[in-house]
């Protein structure tokens, strides 16, 4: 997730519009900022690793001349935050500039083609091959227009793009395009405007126009035109008023950054179907190798490792060790060695207890590898290997969009590490696949369709005292994760046990009217399910139970249920599960007076530069 912006002003510079825009996107990332302007035929380019105000502090971004200009805040993905990976990228003549969002999965192809062809790359970013490809494009018909030219790239550019192009080849306009990344326009009586997101060009007008995946976009002095990428057939479109206030336009309406994550995961997920194949290869390599493999975090993190221990047993018949890194020094710390692996996941890559860890497992010689969501923290520095899962900033402190990342690019590890093993048969490998494909669809209809239940489970158990979370199997990762985000944001004490574990103590709290959450997927572990909910229900419980749409059993023992669509396998179910208890989590904060996105006593732990 990244921030894009341009514009074409009437009158004055551009650059300081742009600068401060790029100011209201840097919570879409802050690894570094570039902006790039048109002047007397040239383009003009400043760029850097940092924040805004860093860089612009060093290199002042303002006094770029000309009244067209396009910019970029960076989250990185491919390639480190540096500045030769910062936006906006260029093609060899350096009369081509391009910012983008989003991820282009085929670009190691695109990128071998046109080196091939004598073009010059100078970054590791994915994003570098479009002006290149563009810059072909005109080579070999230089009758197209720019417009032109920039169709036809994006025609071969799988994955997901916001872009903005500006050229000396046509220095009066900006050229759009978008395909599952946001994209909006704005429109004044001064200029006109292109951005991720609305908040970018508010404080300079209300007047918005939403962009369709599939369309692309000429802006110049005279305004706006829209055309389909497939056919270029003309798009219609007049612009809205925006009434948001700009902090709401930030949470893009919604009345919380932590709900507006949770509606993110569909996209979010789906970033995490666009992996560099190349790293989880390399990643399932090592694990394949290992003689013991810690799966090493803390918090969500934690939670995430404990359902990829499952994932690991019954795909890849691998036996891994989640750990609490803040235990793993006294548990592990004198037995680790050169024939131990171990897979530290932090989603901030900078956790202090997270590093110690690897620390002492590196000073005993072991394989440190890393799944984070911010490349250039600590983590990815010492690992021998490292995956960006590609969440995008989270600014929520309690972890929603992250932790479904990390399972589904922990569930993509285990996977590989399947095939590599030739554990389970093509048909259950294609059907598993098939399902994580979904997955992003499968939570979208969660989001969608439960958010109500949530809202009314949070109003009848608002005053409960105590909260249960019980599953089984990989379930108990998601009841374990369930407890957390109920008990840091609404600060509802709240226990977790593996559900066959609750008759040996944790039954004796029970008494009537105490809510126990069951996580229920219909997995091996069902029928046993069914028998922890009896005795639980036999004592007074009001169960709560998460269950498969169509699982009447269930729903007939229950007090109240959320749904989620059926058939998820159950390595994946961890995914799905675990969205209805974030709302539930989200709503209970509400119903209590409490701010989710900033519960007492926490902090999210941000990257050191
Ligand atoms: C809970 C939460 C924390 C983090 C934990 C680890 O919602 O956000 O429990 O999961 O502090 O953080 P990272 O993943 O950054 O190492």
């Amino acid at each position: 997730m990244c921030g894009i912006f341009g514009c074409i002003l009437k009158e004055g510079t551009a650059a300081p519009l742009i600068h401060a825009s790029l100011k209201s996107l840097e919570y879409r990332g802050y690894d570094s900022v570039g902006i790039a302007t048109i002047n007397k035929n040239k383009i003009i380019l400043k760029k850097d690793q940092g924040k805004i105000d860093e860089v612009h502090r060093i290199i002042n971004l303002d006094d770029l001349p000309g009244k067209i200009g396009v910019g970029h805040t960076r989250w990185a993905t491919h390639g480190a935050p540096l500045k030769i990976n910062a936006h906006p990228h260029l093609d060899c003549t350096g009369q081509i500039a391009v910012v983008h969002n989003g991820i282009i999965e085929n670009f190691s192809e695109l990128k071998l083609e046109l080196e091939n062809l004598g073009h010059r790359f100078v970054s590791k970013t994915d994003t570098e091959v479009i002006p290149h490809l563009i810059e072909e494009t005109l080579k070999k018909d230089s009758s197209l227009s720019l417009a032109d030219a920039v169709l036809e790239t994006v025609k071969a550019l799988e994955g997901s793009y916001a872009i903005a192009v500006i050229s000396t080849i046509e220095p009066d306009k900006i050229i759009c395009a978008r395909n599952e990344s946001p994209l909006v326009l704005g429109v004044s009586k001064d200029g006109v405007y292109c951005a991720s997101d609305i908040p970018a060009f508010l404080p300079v007008t209300n007047k918005a126009v939403l962009i369709n995946d599939g369309e692309l976009i000429v802006l110049s002095s005279a305004g706006y035109e829209i055309k389909k990428i497939r056919d270029s057939s003309p798009v219609s479109r007049k612009p809205e008023i925006i009434d948001w206030t700009p902090e709401m336009a930030v949470k893009k309406g919604y009345p919380h950054f932590m709900i507006k994550e949770i509606h993110e995961q569909p996209a979010t997920l789906r970033n995490t179907l666009r992996m560099q194949e190349h790293y989880l290869d390399l990643i399932a390599t090592f694990l394949d190798r290992a003689n013991e493999v810690f799966l090493v975090a803390c918090g969500t993190s934690y939670h995430a490792c404990l359902a990829a221990s499952y994932m690991f047993s019954k795909l890849a018949f691998l036996p891994t060790y989640p750990v609490y890194a803040s235990e793993f020094v006294e548990q592990h710390g004198k037995s680790v060695n050169i024939d131990s692996t171990i897979l530290a996941v932090s989603q901030s890559g900078e956790t202090a207890d997270t590093l110690a860890a690897v620390t002492c497992a590196q000073q005993r010689a072991a394989t440190i590898l890393g799944l984070t969501n911010v490349i250039g923290s600590t983590l990815t520095r010492v690992s021998r290997v490292y995956i960006g899962q590609q969440s995008g900033p989270e600014i929520g402190v309690a972890a929603t969009k992250t932790f479904t990342s990390q399972l589904s690019v922990l569930a993509q590890l285990a996977l590989r590490l399947s095939k590599k093993r030739g554990k389970i048969s093509q048909d259950e490998m294609d059907a598993l696949e098939e399902r994580l494909e979904n997955l992003p669809d499968i939570v979208d209809t969660i989001v969608q369709k439960q958010e109500k239940k949530a809202k009314q489970l949070a109003k009848k158990y608002k005053n409960s005292k105590v909260f249960f979370f019980l599953g089984r199997g990989i379930s108990t990762a998601t009841a374990y994760e369930g407890r957390l985000k109920l008990m840091e944001i609404s600060y509802v004490p709240s226990i977790a046990f593996p559900a066959g574990e609750s008759k040996h103590g944790p039954i004796s709290l029970i008494e009537p009217g105490f809510p126990v959450v069951f996580i229920c997927p219909k997995d091996g572990s069902h029928r046993t399910l069914i028998s922890n909910i009896m005795e639980m229900k036999a004592r007074g419980a009001s169960i709560i139970a998460v269950v498969e749409e169509g699982d009447e059993e269930i729903k007939e023992l229950s007090d109240d249920y959320i749904e989620v669509p059926k058939g998820i396998p159950e390595v994946l179910s961890p995914i799905p599960f675990s969205v209805p208890l974030q709302l539930l989590a989200y709503y209970m904060a509400l119903e209590k007076g409490h701010n989710p996105d900033t519960p007492r006593n926490l902090a999210k732990s941000v990257t050191v530069k």
